[in-house]
């Protein structure tokens, strides 16, 4: 089956969402979804999003703070444009509906995280990313040139490839024609094709066996646009949360947001003492990366699988007005966070790098846009400052909106797309080799590339990835599509990406940090 449309957005989330809402108007827009329209990275967001709107703010202390943040490699036009868009993209999100907190002199009530400094998030108690998602999906379900399509799992880009001519990663001048998709309630394959086509797939955390991401993140975006000849770029900085509940078993792990230790929340360990200063002047505070090694370290000292995070000292009205998600979800695993300490564990969060884009959100492919976690904008360098990546999501999914509308008129359809080619597959009954792949793959990446690295473990993570990679494309060829093995071939794609680029750089740097290249300073 073929489908025809002006944009196609594969991606729910804040920049899919927010791009399909404003290109709307210019034509017909069709959103895929690999699970429901709300299970993405966006609605598990706590913390917020920063925008400099206050008096006591500017805009260079928040350029400041993310160039600090990102340790010297933000592209600083890139951070300066992007703080100086917040305001009017917050504002957008409000007239869609969104809902921040106020506080009694109805201003709003903006929280500090880890890296700023001065109060800038905009947030909904603890879970802004919920309402703001709730907002975008209320938006586009009253639009009638918009089609949604839940459960379509996004298989490959459609390019020249697929009309049989031949394209290099070197040549530069790939076509993007759309997407197949696979429906997940039938399994039938539908040929999308679009004159745009926008990527808004998110994370990659279930790469890494634990991570705050919902198990949609599984880097297919990347994958897709890597296997297309795309340009991927700083795929080596991937951030740890500091703070994930512990909790062994529990996929995604539950985050303890950083505006909890923006509220007087400190990090001890399991003997009750503190011990960030000893890293970091700012203490538990510090940005993020600073953080989690400090944890990882003294995990390693201590030989203990957590720390505690003690908010005892914050007011237990301030707790439940502010945190009552954070408050519930520790009660129901016997912990009264208004009397005894948090246990927490660093876990794979958010990525840095990804699609390359530039500040009209092109990809190195043309008529193929992107703006989101899957991209790499310039924004974050070697380490992303919290709260900055809701407001990337909704600046590049702006400057999409505005570039990818102006070039849709001197854009047709492709003809003579083929249909998706399964010819000598069959339905593998084989899962246990998906799964267990997955899982060791996991155990690679966060044995082996995790918070502290060394030549020889990446060495080492590189030559076990290659073993499963061979293993996985070669059933791949043989099997009918289904979503576990797409899953597992992006996921050893973006691990592949991941390695290759952390083995390139021979430096410590932010958040990737490698003791055969201890920090200059
Ligand atoms: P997502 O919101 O992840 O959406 C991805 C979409 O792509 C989903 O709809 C998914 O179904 C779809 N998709 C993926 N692959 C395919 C495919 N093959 N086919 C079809 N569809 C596909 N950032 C902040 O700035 N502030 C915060 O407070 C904050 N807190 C966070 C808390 C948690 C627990 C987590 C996990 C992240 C947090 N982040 C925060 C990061 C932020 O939420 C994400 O970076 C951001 O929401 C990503 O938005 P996105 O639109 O790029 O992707
Ligand atoms: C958090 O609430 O701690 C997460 C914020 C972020 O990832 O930006």
């Amino acid at each position: 089956m073929k489908k025809n449309c002006d944009f196609l957005v594969i991606g729910s989330g804040i920049a899919g969402l927010s791009y399909a809402i404003k290109v709307s108007e210019f034509g017909k827009v069709i959103i895929l979804s690999k699970s429901s329209l709300n299970e993405t990275n966006t609605q598990y967001a706590q913390g917020g999003i920063a925008a400099v709107t206050e008096k006591y703010d500017s805009y260079e202390k928040h350029i400041e703070d993310t160039l600090k943040a990102g340790a010297g490699l933000c592209n600083k036009e890139v951070v300066e444009i992007v703080v100086k868009e917040g305001r009017e993209r917050i504002k957008e999100l409000i007239n869609w509906g969104a809902e921040f907190d106020k506080s009694s002199s109805n201003n709003f009530d903006l929280a500090k995280e880890g890296g700023h400094s001065e109060n800038r998030i905009f947030h909904h108690k603890d879970n802004t990313g919920f309402e703001i998602q709730r907002a975008l999906i209320k938006t586009v379900k009253n639009n009638k040139n918009i089609e949604i399509y839940e459960y379509h799992y996004a298989l490959e880009l459609i390019t020249q490839h697929h009309l049989n001519q031949v394209i290099t990663r070197k040549s530069g001048n790939v076509e993007c024609y759309g997407a197949y998709a696979l429906n997940l309630k039938n399994n039938h394959i539908t040929t999308f094709i679009s004159k745009i086509t926008f990527i808004a797939t998110g994370g990659i955390g279930n790469v890494y066996q634990t991570s705050t991401n919902p198990t949609i993140a599984t880097g297919d975006g990347i994958a897709m646009t890597y296997r297309a000849k795309g340009e991927t770029e700083n795929m080596e900085f991937v951030q740890f949360h500091p703070t994930s509940l512990f909790n062994p078993g529990e996929r995604p792990s539950f985050l303890i947001t950083e505006a909890l230790r923006g509220d007087g929340a400190i990090l001890k360990t399991q003997q009750g003492k503190t011990f960030m200063k000893k890293y970091d002047e700012r203490g538990s505070l510090a940005p993020r990366d600073i953080v989690a090694r400090a944890i990882d370290n003294e995990m390693k000292i201590s030989g203990s699988d957590f720390v505690y995070l003690d908010a005892t000292q914050i007011p237990e009205k301030r707790l439940t007005e502010h945190f009552p998600n954070i408050l519930q979800k520790c009660k129901s695993l016997g912990i009264d966070i208004t009397k005894n300490f948090i246990p927490v564990v660093p876990a794979a969060h958010y990525l840095c790098g990804g699609i390359k884009v530039n500040l009209k959100a092109e990809t190195s492919i043309k008529y193929l846009y992107a703006a989101g976690e899957a991209t790499s904008t310039g924004l974050h360098g070697a380490n992303r400052l919290a709260s900055n990546s809701l407001l990337e999501a909704i600046v590049f999914s702006h400057f999409a909106f505005e570039n990818s509308t102006n070039k849709l008129k001197n854009i047709s359809h492709k003809e003579g797309i083929p249909e998706w080619n399964d010819e000598g597959t069959s339905l593998s009954e084989e899962m246990i080799l998906i799964t267990q792949a997955n899982k060791e793959l996991q155990q690679i990446m966060s044995s082996y590339v995790g918070i502290v690295r060394s030549n020889l473990r990446l060495k080492r993570a590189f030559d076990r990835l290659n073993i499963i990679y061979t293993e996985t494309e070669d059933l791949f060829k043989k099997s009918v599509v289904t979503k576990e093995i797409c899953e597992l071939r992006n996921s050893i794609n973006t691990a592949y990406l991941i390695i290759k680029m952390a083995k390139d750089r021979k430096e410590s740097i932010g958040l990737h940090f490698t003791i055969d290249y201890p920090p200059k300073d």
